[in-house]
């Protein structure tokens, strides 16, 4: 039937006729809060490059946590910024380490929110890379032993899912292989299973302080042309054992995102990354977008693509916006 029989604009009038047909929601119960915790006390300091965002030491990132929660977001995403690098990063898996400090802590004060720990290398390794250097490239699985430990030691501590970033290839089945021995059975894995080498990570790499010292990431993430390649990525860490996949980053990628729920049907995490974000934030300070308006255009479409799950920097903004 067409025109004059249909008419598409009956059931966009006013926002009660389109609030009952409308096909997408987004919820602060579906966000991810990211954080950065670094030594030291009373430390609320900036990231130059992404406005609002601050590495925090411990008692701020349990204030912080609290506010998080009570805007109705399930879990925060826990980076960590240690007091020393060395070439094995062997900081990352100390279990006096920032992070496991840290986990245990919010553990403590905040049990209710979730808490994810970002299992990686490159913010521990002197030369920034995700693994350990071997005749100049990172070599997989050496760098796999340092990955279950990591993880292990984020269990002990009290974390919630562990979400490994590495790209390592079987990283997923080392890291359930040394859960479950230690008995965290129960202890998900959320896995950065389509992670793509992005110039999106740009502000990242100033907040966690790491960005590597020599050469790119491109021999361990993906080749933005890649699509099968995604689906093919997916299937391996379900395969190993992964509860939750993600594809990172993710405005860039929705076609990545719908084409790897559609396949896989798994629960599926988007992140949307810090470049992502401060192209919004840094045309919103020149007046040249309306932040709110285009952070939540740009969320909605992120789940209409197929995320279940949203990480984002604009988490408790948007929860903000939802609850007003
Ligand atoms: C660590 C890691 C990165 C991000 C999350 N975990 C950076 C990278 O791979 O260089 C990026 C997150 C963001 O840009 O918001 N491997």
């Amino acid at each position: 039937m067409y025109f004059p029989a249909y008419r598409m604009r009956r059931l966009r009038q006013n926002s009660q006729m389109r609030q009952l047909v409308h096909e997408t929601d987004l919820l602060p119960s579906r966000l991810i809060y990211p954080l950065f915790v670094t030594h030291g006390k009373d430390v609320r300091a900036p990231v130059g490059s992404m406005p609002g965002c601050y590495q925090l030491s411990i008692n701020n990132l349990v204030r912080e946590a609290k506010e998080v929660r009570e805007l109705g977001i399930p879990g925060i995403l826990l980076f960590g910024i240690p007091a020393e690098k060395d070439e094995a990063g062997t900081s990352a898996y100390d279990g006096e380490g920032i992070v496991q400090m840290a986990v245990a802590a919010l553990k403590d004060e905040v049990p209710d929110l979730l808490v994810i720990t970002d299992v990686c290398l490159c913010e521990y390794t002197s030369h920034g890379h995700c693994g350990i250097v071997q005749d100049g490239d990172v070599d997989n699985d050496l760098t796999l032993e340092m990955l279950a430990k990591m993880a292990l030691s984020h269990a002990e501590a009290g974390a919630d899912i562990i979400a490994p970033s590495d790209m390592m290839d079987g990283r997923v089945a080392a890291i359930r292989s040394a859960l479950d021995n230690e008995g965290f059975t129960n202890t998900p894995i959320m896995s950065y299973a389509a992670k793509y080498a992005s110039s999106f990570y740009g502000p990242f790499r100033e907040a966690a302080d790491s960005t590597p010292e020599f050469g790119d990431r491109r021999s361990y993430q993906m080749d933005a042309r890649n699509s099968d390649e995604a689906v093919r990525e997916c299937l391996l860490d379900i395969d190993e054992g992964a509860d939750i996949i993600m594809v990172k980053p993710a405005l860039p990628y929705l076609d990545i995102i719908c084409r790897v729920k559609q396949e896989t049907k798994f629960p599926l995490a988007a992140y949307n990354v810090s470049g992502e974000f401060s192209m919004i934030k840094a045309a919103a300070e020149k007046g040249w977008l309306d932040e709110r308006g285009a952070v939540l255009e740009a969320l909605t479409a992120i789940r209409r693509a197929g995320a279940d799950i949203i990480i984002t920097y604009h988490a408790k903004e948007v929860a903000g916006w939802l609850a007003g």
